[in-house]
């Protein structure tokens, strides 16, 4: 009866010692030791169920049954740790993951247009309007296209103006926007209106120079034009652009590709046309060159120049952004510095 009393006792001691181990567990695989030391091969348990064999027919009920019981204890001791354990790591990572909707946010940077995409786009959106498609030509041009075409012949002084990045004898960065016509009459037949804008390249570089810099193109190809189309089309322009009426005055000038040519002044609003270092003291700045198409260039796209005539402009984009947003050095527009774009957003 004494060693009854002290099996009992025994594996009294031996279920609270595992509830003890058990419930003090911090992780899983300290579990796995554990359901190791009592269910194991030689586990404890596992050798008190092996003993049976060996008891004594009349006490084995007694102890097997209380054998039985600390096995289901401790199975049931480790299945609950094992589920609070879970529901904890549960808990602590998704502490770690939760996202507090009250924080105030972070300020997201919205992006803007670009000052010069912004004004390029204000210029096509405008002729649009007008009854001008918008069309494309390409910025690595051939020789033919940028200047003889254009009534530039190879000894004309203003194919040196134009300072040329030259890939080869043949292909070079355009210079200007102006093969756009030719690449639209080549395919196109009159009526036409077109409008062309995009990036051209000259060697030259100061704080009113860039190597690259934009250009508008529009060219207007009908039966009944004049001059006074062409003053209407871009006085009109012009007030729209810069939203105020200004002084506009045309200058006689010389372009090759045009017969008569004009450069379009608008009044200096720094100084109200008195004179000052933004307009070198003129009074004026120069905005666009524009003129009648000449009678050459149509004969090299094969339009009747005696049944057609022809209106045409360009303009620097940057120079038109310039003076609309009061900024006084082009190089900025290059830059990339934030303080400076973010103005225009
Ligand atoms: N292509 C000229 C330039 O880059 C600008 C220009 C002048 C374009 C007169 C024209 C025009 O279409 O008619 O300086």
């Amino acid at each position: 009866m004494v060693k009854l009393n002290l099996q009992l006792q025994e594996i009294n001691d031996i279920v609270a010692a595992a509830k003890d181990a058990i419930f003090a567990a911090k992780q899983s695989s300290i579990l796995n030791i554990l359901r190791i030391k009592y269910f194991g091969k030689k586990g404890v348990i596992t050798y008190r169920l092996k003993e049976l064999n060996n008891i004594s027919a009349e006490q084995r009920p007694v102890i097997g049954k209380l054998v039985n019981w600390a096995k289901k204890e401790i199975t049931h001791f480790i299945e609950e740790r094992e589920r609070l354990l879970a529901e904890c790591e549960i808990n602590t990572a998704s502490q770690r993951e939760t996202l507090d909707v009250s924080l105030p946010g972070r300020g997201e940077n919205i992006g803007g247009l670009h000052p010069v995409t912004r004004t390029l786009k204000r210029i096509e959106c405008y002729f649009q309007k007008m009854g001008f498609s918008i069309t494309e030509g390409p910025e690595i041009e051939d020789g033919v296209h940028n200047f003889d075409a254009l009534n530039i012949s190879e000894y004309h002084p203003a194919r040196a103006m134009h300072d040329t990045f030259y890939f080869n004898s043949k292909l070079l960065l355009r210079t200007h926007t102006s093969p756009v016509q030719i690449r639209v009459m080549e395919k196109k037949k009159p009526p036409l209106r077109i409008i062309t804008a995009g990036r051209v390249y000259r060697r030259d570089s100061d704080t009113t120079h860039t190597p690259m810099f934009h250009q508008v193109e529009g060219l207007m190809v009908d039966e009944h034009l004049s001059f006074t189309d062409l003053k209407g089309i871009l006085i009109d322009f012009l007030k729209a652009f810069f939203e105020c009426s200004l002084g506009i005055r045309f200058r006689p000038s010389y372009f090759p590709f045009t017969e008569p040519s004009a450069e379009v002044d608008i009044k200096c609003e720094i100084c109200k046309g008195e004179g000052c270092c933004v307009c070198s003291y003129t009074g004026w700045l120069e905005v666009l060159g524009c003129g009648m198409v000449h009678p050459n260039i149509f004969s090299y796209v094969n339009v009747d120049s005696e049944k057609y005539l022809g209106l045409a402009f360009g303009m620097g984009i940057e120079r038109l952004a310039m003076l609309r947003y009061g900024v006084n050095d082009l190089r900025l527009f290059f830059d990339n510095n934030l303080d400076f774009l973010r103005q225009f957003n």
